[in-house]
């Protein structure tokens, strides 16, 4: 297994193939993952239950609370082109964060990639974090976000009586690395909690459009058989359309994670 770090968040695995489910060097890719944040494995052949299987090294795979798996494998959401219109997921997020305790791990896998477009662009918000003002990070301190999953719930057409908020911390502690990361999601925060609506507004206005500040993004070019597998603790995605009504097919695992803090 040879890793490889591709910019300011992310590593490129070679030199091993997943589908052998014995030789899966779980604590070396379990490492990785903690120091780079966004693995690249590619070149890969993996089946439905193969991708279960890899999934288990990041723990419990989870069944998604809104949109529905395939048939067989509950965990696995088969990713469609729906059209640019329906593309629901070109904005900048952490995968799920309206839950009480949201996946730590997304696992996405390419079957299909179109000729262009598709792209998907991943941002450490540890460094997102560091790079604020010490003002900034005072006044944040100890202040939470109210996340909700009114927009999801529309989209899938659910009606927002039934929509659900939670609350998180503005600056989250990775639970294994120790380390601070911004963790906020345009998609699903409504507004900082205790704070008047009009600054709390202008606040994340300012979070959002630092958090993908480029020097903390690195831009993924799928390619057939890529597994990509990011840290939802300390990265923020973004996944980009582009590519009009060409086919492009992945599936995605999420897996266990637990309340931030
Ligand atoms: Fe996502």
């Amino acid at each position: 297994m040879n890793i490889e770090q591709i910019g300011p968040v992310g590593a490129e695995i070679t030199d091993i193939d997943l589908s052998i489910t014995d030789r899966i060097p779980a604590e070396a890719i379990k490492e990785a993952f903690l120091k780079y944040s966004v693995l690249v494995f590619k070149n890969q052949e993996l089946s439905p239950k193969d991708l279960k299987n890899v999934s288990l090294v990041w723990g419990e795979p989870l069944i998604h609370p809104v949109f529905k798996g395939m048939e067989d494998y509950p965990e696995i959401i088969k990713i469609k082109n729906l059209g640019e219109k329906y593309h629901t997921n070109a904005h900048w997020h952490s995968d799920v964060t309206f839950e009480e305790e949201p996946p730590n791990a997304t696992l996405l896998y390419s079957i299909e990639i179109p000729d262009t477009g598709g792209d998907t662009l991943f941002s450490n918000q540890y460094l997102a974090y560091e790079d604020l003002s010490e003002s900034y990070k005072e006044y944040l301190d100890n202040k939470v976000a109210i996340h909700s999953n009114l927009g999801v719930l529309i989209l899938a057409g659910g009606e927002a009586k039934d929509a659900k908020e939670v609350e998180h911390p503005i600056f989250r502690t990775h639970p294994e690395t120790g380390r601070k990361a911004l963790y906020v999601t345009e998609a699903f925060v409504k507004q900082i909690k205790d704070v008047e609506s009009e600054i709390s507004q202008e606040t994340l206005s300012k979070l959002y459009k630092h958090s993908s500040d480029k020097n903390y993004v690195y831009r993924h070019k799928w390619t057939k058989g890529d597994l990509v597998v990011w840290d939802n603790r300390c990265v923020l995605h973004y996944a980009e359309h582009g590519y009009g009504d060409q086919n492009r097919t992945m599936h995605r695992i999420t897996t266990a994670g637990s309340k931030p803090f």
